[in-house]
């Protein structure tokens, strides 16, 4: 069997490992790819989508997994030009890829649908979105498109309502598109991952992302610092809510509208007092909580998507281990305001008792890793309970160096 897999960061690294891993031995491609990722998967001599879809009918591809969102909404969409050219994809289409793409094409479809999310209003302009707030806050507004996961404030005052306000709708940050003012939920937050083929489902490990950048949720909003997942992090009563509250009115809900939708489906859900409710939709797994996830993931994880990827749901292929997983990031000097290349990264051959999941780096001629982004690296551990995993995780982070290295000291601790 021949895999590409789409994406270059620590989630695709880890997929990669899990996909290598797996009995049926697959030969792996990736596009774009990184330097540690080559080290298990073949780097493809292409330069855009429309290039990589004629290498994949050329190399006889079996099956395409997206591990980044970018490809799915690019020109006609990489789903739907791999069902053009009859190659199954691990990948919703373009259409269902609006979920995560446009927050207010996600809210319109929650609301018909008739699944817990907080209440929202569509905007286009600063004295629109000052009339929306009313003067209540907190308050929540995010940017209507693909952001990088900068595109959301949640915003104490009026004051820093009007500096993201001006951001976004005067200065156009992001480029143009609308604007979402939304209701400020509380409570602690979950990421559902689910593989999604058609009318069917199998819920993969719930998981926990340290979104801010400081110890105790402090600072700014990153990418993600750190990710925790178990079977245990929420209870089955609970999950059985999510099941039935948020996953299955969205499956019932995209095969109602006509999205067509086989793979990883990612649940952001705020656990408030009034139940869970959805505050994303993201048409790929989680990056950090897959780097989390995976370890506890056995059997054929290829299997397992190029069954889904042709339609069918193959529950049996993977088996989900008990106990705890804790992913720790290494980010480099500046992140997530700015990052810094070409820090020599010291100590990776003296961690024995978790995996590396390589995010930003890049290997010179003589071997030596350097850093190259901000993400640089995920330490992941796993052990029976959550203490011992964070534990573990935290002290094989800890042999890792590189100058102006970062790291949150209460990953897989706090929020429990
Ligand atoms: P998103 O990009 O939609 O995942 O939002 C990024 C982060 O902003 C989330 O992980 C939450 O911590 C926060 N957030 C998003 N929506 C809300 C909301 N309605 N109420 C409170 N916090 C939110
Ligand atoms: N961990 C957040 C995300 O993948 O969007």
């Amino acid at each position: 069997m021949k895999i590409l897999v789409v994406g270059k960061g620590g989630r695709e690294h880890a997929l990669i490992r899990a996909l290598a891993e797996s009995p049926s031995a697959p030969v792996l491609y990736c596009f774009p790819g990184s330097d540690a990722i080559f080290e298990r998967a073949h780097a493809v001599p292409v330069d855009g989508l429309h290039s990589l879809i004629e290498w994949m009918v050329a190399e006889k591809i079996d099956l395409c997994v997206a591990g980044e969102e970018s490809y799915l909404v690019k020109d006609e969409g990489l789903a739907n030009l791999c069902e053009q050219v009859g190659i199954p994809c691990w990948g919703p289409h373009k259409q269902s890829a609006q979920l995560e793409a446009s927050k207010e094409f996600a809210k319109n479809f929650l609301e018909r649908q008739a699944i817990p999310t907080g209440k929202a209003q569509v905007v286009d302009t600063f004295e629109d979105a000052m009339t929306a707030i009313g003067g209540e806050y907190p308050t929540v507004l995010k940017f209507d498109g693909l952001a990088a996961g900068k595109g959301v404030a949640v915003c104490p005052d009026e004051t820093t309502a009007r500096e993201f306000l001006e951001e976004v709708l005067v200065e156009k940050r992001f480029g143009t598109g609308r604007l979402l003012v939304e209701e400020c939920l509380t409570g602690p937050e979950v990421s559902i991952f689910a593989a999604i083929v058609d009318e069917q489902y199998l819920i993969f490990t719930p998981a926990r992302d340290y979104k801010r950048a400081l110890d105790g949720d402090e600072g700014p909003n990153t990418g993600g610092m750190g990710a925790v997942a178990s079977r245990n992090l929420i209870s089955p009563e609970l999950l059985e809510q999510i099941e039935k509250e948020i996953i299955q009115p969205t499956v019932r809900g995209l095969n109602a509208e006509n999205l067509p939708y086989r793979g990883f489906l990612y649940f952001g859900l705020m656990l408030t007092p009034q139940g869970p409710k959805v505050i994303e939709y993201n048409c790929r797994f989680g990056d950090p909580e897959c780097q989390a996830v995976m370890p506890l993931v056995s059997g054929d994880l290829a299997e397992f998507c190029l069954a889904g990827a042709r339609g069918i749901v193959q529950p049996e292929a993977i088996q989900f281990s008990d106990g705890w997983s804790v992913g720790v990031i290494l980010a480099s000097a500046g992140y997530p305001e700015t990052s810094r290349n070409d820090d020599v990264i010291s100590g990776l051959a003296d961690v024995d008792r978790a995996r590396i999941y390589h995010a930003g780096t890049k290997r010179l001629s003589d071997g030596t890793w350097v850093t190259q982004g901000g993400r640089v690296l995920a330490i992941v551990a796993t052990a029976e309970t959550r203490i011992a995993a964070a534990a573990l995780a935290h002290a094989e982070a800890a042999k890792i160096t590189f100058p102006g290295s970062q790291r949150r000291s209460d990953i897989g601790i706090r929020n429990f």
